[in-house]
């Protein structure tokens, strides 16, 4: 393998001359599951876990890692994060449902959304949802009465949107804030919605929250991001007497999802987060706040890697070599949607060295419909399994049913153990909440 760090850690080969994570064999897994069939190592989802947990517990008094639930919403890996000490953010009263189908204790979760249902919040509050992450007026409004109809009040913290946008390598202040998240800056809405949410007769303002985006290389982006909330912090101290007791600074930290990507590790993220609250309470003259982060893409990325099937190998002299595999835009949308750019290699020739530049390519009606580019495998073949790996993240996620295809099984393996955490979808699936046109 030439990358490892793109890999689960304990990816290694064999003795066959394949890949296996964890003592499973993939070209063995593939067999027996079929592919395309997305693989977790456990170890790697609990080691990312417990270094969040650790590296803020270190550097502050107060902290709560909240996993960002969208990157891969599926029980088993609920019950992971919970085990591991971790809260959890949903997005969807779907999320919500998801947590409560994994015995998630509702105290940890945190709800957020621009544009939560009527019936999304009614469902959290009905089932005792911890936090609300409150985006807008219009929502202030609409929890307000569901509550009073409860005769209950709710923790609550406000979604503001700092005017920091953090791309992959740096971050630009905005003036003028474009986002359809959260309560801007711009014209005091931000401060605003502090002292409406504090004289709300069912509402308890527990704190603010951010996010600046995803992927993000630079922290730089997070010191700018906690300088404008502790600025925002202290006109609603001296404006309304606003105690902020957690500050929630979003998620975002980078992946690698290939050897050039170098993204900062846990600790320098800790580091900054922690350094930047405390130098910026202090500038402010404000009290220690509870760090609350949400990483999804960080906790989960490298720890899943996608099997698929090689079914044709198109040569087009000159031009390019296209190996079609199994799955494609239905299983991995990222390379479509974002132009996000994967790594390949073939589990059953790990020894061999990379001879031939290949384009890896999806199954679907799209010309699109491409998984990798430029990437070097040994002699490709018809029936040969191919892997992406740092695929745990808004992959499976995303899957769709495009042209008819089953969404994936999802196995973990552990210590050489594989165990089924979602079944490949069936045909009958695809069909069960259809109905005929006639009768
Ligand atoms: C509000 C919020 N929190 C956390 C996250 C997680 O971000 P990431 O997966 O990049 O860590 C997102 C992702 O879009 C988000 O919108």
């Amino acid at each position: 393998m030439t990358h490892t760090l793109i890999y689960p850690v304990h990816s290694a080969h064999n003795t066959v001359g394949h890949l296996e994570i964890d003592g499973c064999d993939v070209v063995s897994l593939a067999r027996q599951y079929g592919t395309p069939l997305v693989i977790y190592e456990e170890k790697t989802l609990r080691d990312q876990c417990r270094r969040f947990v650790e590296a803020f517990r270190l550097r502050t008094a107060e902290s709560e890692i909240i996993y960002a639930s969208k990157a891969l919403p599926i029980v088993a890996l609920f019950q992971l994060v919970e085990e591991e000490g971790l809260s959890l953010d949903v997005a969807s009263g779907g999320e919500y449902h998801t947590a409560l189908a994994a015995g998630f204790p509702t105290e940890r979760i945190f709800f957020h959304g621009n544009n939560k249902s009527p019936w999304e919040l009614e469902y959290a509050l009905q089932h005792g949802i911890g936090t609300v992450v409150v985006d807008s007026v219009d929502e202030m409004e609409l929890l307000e009465r569901l509550l009073q109809v409860r005769g209950a009040r709710q923790r609550v913290l406000l979604r503001i949107t700092p005017g920091i946008e953090a791309h992959t390598h740096e971050y630009i202040q905005t003036g003028q804030i474009d986002s359809k998240f959260g309560f801007g800056l711009a014209g005091g809405a931000a401060l605003e919605s502090i002292g409406r949410a504090m004289g709300s007769p069912s509402l308890d303002l527990w704190g603010l929250h951010a996010h600046i985006g995803s992927q993000i290389f630079e922290l730089d982006s997070y010191r700018g991001e906690i300088r404008v909330l502790a600025d925002l912090m202290r006109e609603a101290k001296d404006r309304f007497g606003f105690d902020c007791r957690w500050l929630n600074a979003g998620g975002g930290l980078g992946v690698r999802y290939t050897p050039d990507d170098s993204p900062a590790p846990i600790d320098s993220y800790a580091e900054v987060v922690c350094r930047g609250v405390e130098e910026e309470m202090a500038r402010v003259g404000l009290p220690m706040p509870r760090i609350l982060i949400e990483p999804g893409r960080s906790v989960v990325a490298k720890a899943g890697v996608t099997a698929y099937t090689i079914g044709t190998v198109k040569q087009l002299p000159g031009i390019r070599t296209y190996v079609s595999v199994d799955g494609g835009m239905s299983d991995n949308i990222r390379p479509m949607l974002y132009g996000a750019k994967y790594e390949a290699m073939l589990a059953n020739k790990v020894e061999q060295q990379p001879d031939t530049m290949v384009t890896v390519a999806g199954k679907h009606c799209e010309s699109s419909d491409i998984l990798a580019r430029d990437v070097e495998l040994p002699s490709p073949q018809v029936g040969d399994t191919l892997v992406i790996p740092a695929t745990g993240a808004y992959c499976y996620a995303m899957a769709s049913n495009y042209n008819g295809n089953l969404r994936p099984a999802v196995v973990m393996v552990e210590d050489g153990k594989a165990r089924i955490i979602v079944e490949r979808e069936s045909f009958e699936d695809l069909v069960k909440r259809q109905r005929p046109l006639h009768g």
